[in-house]
């Protein structure tokens, strides 16, 4: 158990201790707790349409620990994995679990937004530091951004902005997006919208069915009357996979293009279907950089898949981790000194060089990527250095 959640503050620890230390050659508790492991909650998808997301995060989080010897800032980093199943209804008590039951140090989770709502109200409250690996919803660094949650992913609104300046500058006029109706759908439509607005074309409202429904035919047939030239989308996991073969098989005119993980890690299961498909992401197939083919080859090598964006994501998750708990040589306490360090937190990730933004959210290139030969290959930069604009969020 840490000290913060014993209800003892660092300084009452660093007081006993002192004394101790002077009275005898006894372990201090300070020592001791600084000699046990650091509990790393993995709250993820490890069922359901982002059951494969949630694997490549947890591999990628796994591998780095593995590169590192096992140990963020001297400590041994020990993993406790919950299935969260990508159910917002059973998200509060799922994340109170791992706070409260398990009393796990740092929580890393999760990929559905609504999932991630349900963990943000319990680590506002505990204060326990979590990094989120996917889930893209804005509010977690915009209004209700909070000193001890950090994301390593993206939000909803940056690949889609992305992908709307790529749109307009192609000149298309009318678009629509398809998308599940909750934070992701709704957030990702909003980033295209005010790009491909701002560009000077018109997006018509979106077009959506519930999370995480795959009844596509009643969508696809209103596309033809509606007088778009693109159709954007944001899908993901298996659901992206039936889109893009459904969109494929029902003929239509408009192109699709949409938020990278229309085709992210789905591309042996779309086929042809997915060809000459343009998305918008933080990573894609060819980026030529040392750390991006070390990763590569390493996360083939532990998953016996090619790594995806997930895959990127978990692994800075856990680069992001050990920066901080390096800087403060495992002293989870120091939360001053461990927060500092993660903001200032500049690296390389397989995706290039990324930073963290005042509201926490990690700033990056989007690529501009299109599906050719089995691969989303990068065809260009949408937007370069892309920070959230984090508005709302006032951290000190
Ligand atoms: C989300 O719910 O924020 C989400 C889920 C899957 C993705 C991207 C975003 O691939």
């Amino acid at each position: 158990m840490s000290a913060r959640q014993q209800g003892v503050s660092r300084r009452t620890v660093i007081k006993g201790a002192g004394a101790l230390t002077a009275a005898t050659a006894v372990p201090t508790g300070w020592a001791i707790a600084q000699a046990r492991p650091l509990k790393v909650g993995l709250m993820l998808p490890y069922s359901g349409t982002f059951a494969q997301l949630g694997e490549n995060i947890t591999h990628a989080i796994e591998m780095h620990i593995a590169e590192k010897g096992g140990k963020f800032g001297g400590r041994d980093i020990q993993i406790v994995r919950l299935d969260d199943e990508s159910k917002p209804e059973l998200a509060p008590q799922n994340a109170d679990r791992l706070v409260k039951r398990d009393q796990v140090d740092v929580v890393i989770g999760t990929v559905h937004s609504g999932v991630q709502m349900g963990i943000h109200k319990v680590v506002a409250e505990s204060g326990t530091l979590t990094i989120v690996p996917n889930a893209g919803n804005v509010a977690v660094t915009r209004d209700l951004c909070a000193k001890n949650v950090f994301r390593s992913s993206f939000t909803n609104w940056q690949p889609a902005y992305g992908m709307g300046v790529a749109a307009a500058k192609k000149g298309y006029k009318k678009a629509v997006w398809v998308t599940w109706d909750y934070a992701a759908g709704h957030e990702s439509g909003a980033g295209f919208k005010e790009a491909f607005e701002k560009g000077g074309g018109q997006v018509l409202p979106n077009l959506m069915l519930p999370f995480p429904q795959t009844n596509f035919q009643p969508l696809l047939a209103q596309i033809p009357g509606l007088g778009v030239d693109v159709v954007g989308s944001f899908f993901a996991g298996g659901g992206a996979v039936q889109f893009v073969k459904e969109y494929a098989s029902a003929g239509l005119k408009a192109p699709l293009c949409g938020s990278g993980f229309l085709t992210e890690g789905t591309l042996g299961a779309q086929g042809n279907a997915a060809d000459g498909i343009e998305t918008a992401l933080h990573y894609g197939d060819g980026l030529d950089n040392a750390k991006n083919t070390a990763f590569r080859s390493a996360f083939k090598q532990k998953a016996g898949r090619e790594a995806d964006v997930y895959a990127v994501q978990g692994y800075d998750a856990a680069q992001l981790l050990a920066i901080g708990l390096d800087a403060v040589k495992g002293n989870i306490e120091d939360e001053a000194n461990l927060y500092k360090a993660l903001r200032a937190a500049k690296f390389d990730s397989p995706r290039g060089p990324v930073s963290m933004s005042p509201a926490q959210n990690i700033t990056q290139n989007i690529y501009l990527r299109k599906v050719e030969g089995g691969l989303n290959k990068v065809v260009g930069v949408a937007a370069e250095n892309l920070a959230d604009p984090g508005t709302g969020c006032k951290l000190a």
